[in-house]
């Protein structure tokens, strides 16, 4: 059911979030708002507050297992905020503009190297986006799934780079409701934590390098294809459950390579699996619910710790019904 009732942008009750996320389990959201550009974003944001709540942000919903039953409370959704595109060129402050009224189109190298996204443009769209323009910078996202806005708050990446390596500046919503623009050198992100605190991510500046298309696109086509290899793509999941460890902590293994040497791919609780393509997948094969998935990551999390000695720390986010 599509509600306007007094939300300042669309709004559901009762909205099941299973779909949303990439691992497809977790129950329903008592409101969910769904904001279609910045200015609703933080307007549905300032609305939560002042009746309340302490809204929950979703974005790709790639890296977060939502708990069975009724999450209470408001969740907004970056979903209808996909816009990318180009500064202007008149030099004006980029993140005031509106943008051209379609996305980014592809177009010869830009003597400007610089992308403007909103919180909810997809990371594999950007990727393509950037490739179609011959501007490099983010073929290390190449099969990363996700928002801008979810990709920045947690420095998404791998082995080949993190988005902050990218980032120019981002225009953030701060816990009291007011807007403002983090340059670069104003944040510390680290491994996969953009050190943003509460704040919620409304939009950024992709500072990027000039290159050929043809080089930009075969180096994300190499990354893409060794991915696929290693990691259970196509299945669904919330990418790597739990960070890699401090290589001094666990004698260099990833936290993939511990689950492994414990013996634990192929484990299963309910319809959950450990990938047996790669240790650091829990797949949800069809049927799963978030209890099989929460109960499977704690199981894997004391065998790793009582066969190798390290405790791992959870990657994925989880939303638990009964805390708001
Ligand atoms: N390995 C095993 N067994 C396994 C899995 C891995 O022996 O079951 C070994 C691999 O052979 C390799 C090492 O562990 O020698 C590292 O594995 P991999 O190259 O797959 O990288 P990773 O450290 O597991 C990281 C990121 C991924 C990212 C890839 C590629 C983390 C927790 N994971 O994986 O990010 O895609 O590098 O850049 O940082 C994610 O964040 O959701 C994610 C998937």
């Amino acid at each position: 059911m599509i509600s306007l009732q007094n939300w300042p942008c669309a709004a559901l009750f009762d909205a099941d979030l299973s779909a949303k996320t990439t691992m497809h389990v977790g129950g329903r959201a008592e409101w969910l708002l769904e904001p279609a550009d910045p200015e609703e974003l933080c307007a549905a944001y300032n609305a939560a507050r002042e009746r309340g709540f302490v809204p929950r942000i979703l974005g790709g919903g790639a890296n977060l297992i939502v708990d069975d039953g009724r999450l209470p409370g408001v969740v907004i959704t970056t979903d209808r905020m996909k816009r990318c595109f180009r500064p202007s060129l008149d030099g004006a402050s980029a993140l005031d503009h509106e943008g051209p009224r379609s996305n980014v189109a592809p177009a010869p190298p830009a003597s400007d190297p610089r992308l403007i996204a909103w919180a909810g443009a997809t990371l594999p769209s950007l990727v393509q986006n950037a490739s179609a323009l011959g501007l490099s910078g983010l073929e290390c996202l190449a099969g990363v799934p996700g928002h801008l806005g979810g990709g920045v708050a947690m420095n998404a990446g791998g082995k080949w780079g993190e988005l902050w390596d990218s980032l120019e500046l981002v225009r953030v919503l701060e816990p009291d409701g007011s807007v403002r623009d983090l340059a670069r050198a104003e944040c510390t992100p680290r491994y996969r934590n953009g050190a943003l605190g509460e704040r919620v991510v409304v939009s950024a500046i992709l500072k990027l390098v000039p290159a050929s298309v043809a080089a930009v696109r075969e180096k994300t086509r190499e990354y893409l294809s060794e991915k696929r290899r290693v990691q259970p793509v196509t299945e669904w999941s919330a990418g790597c459950v739990f960070k890699n460890p401090d290589p001094a902590r666990s004698n260099g293994c990833s936290a993939g390579k511990l689950v492994d040497i414990a013996g634990l791919k192929g484990r299963v609780k309910g319809d959950a699996l450990v990938s047996p393509l790669h240790g650091n997948f829990i797949i949800n094969r069809g049927h799963a619910t978030a209890t099989d998935v929460l109960a499977l990551i704690e199981e894997v999390r004391a065998e790793v710790a009582a066969v190798t000695g390290v405790t791992l720390e959870t990657e994925v986010k989880v939303w638990r019904a009964a805390t708001c």
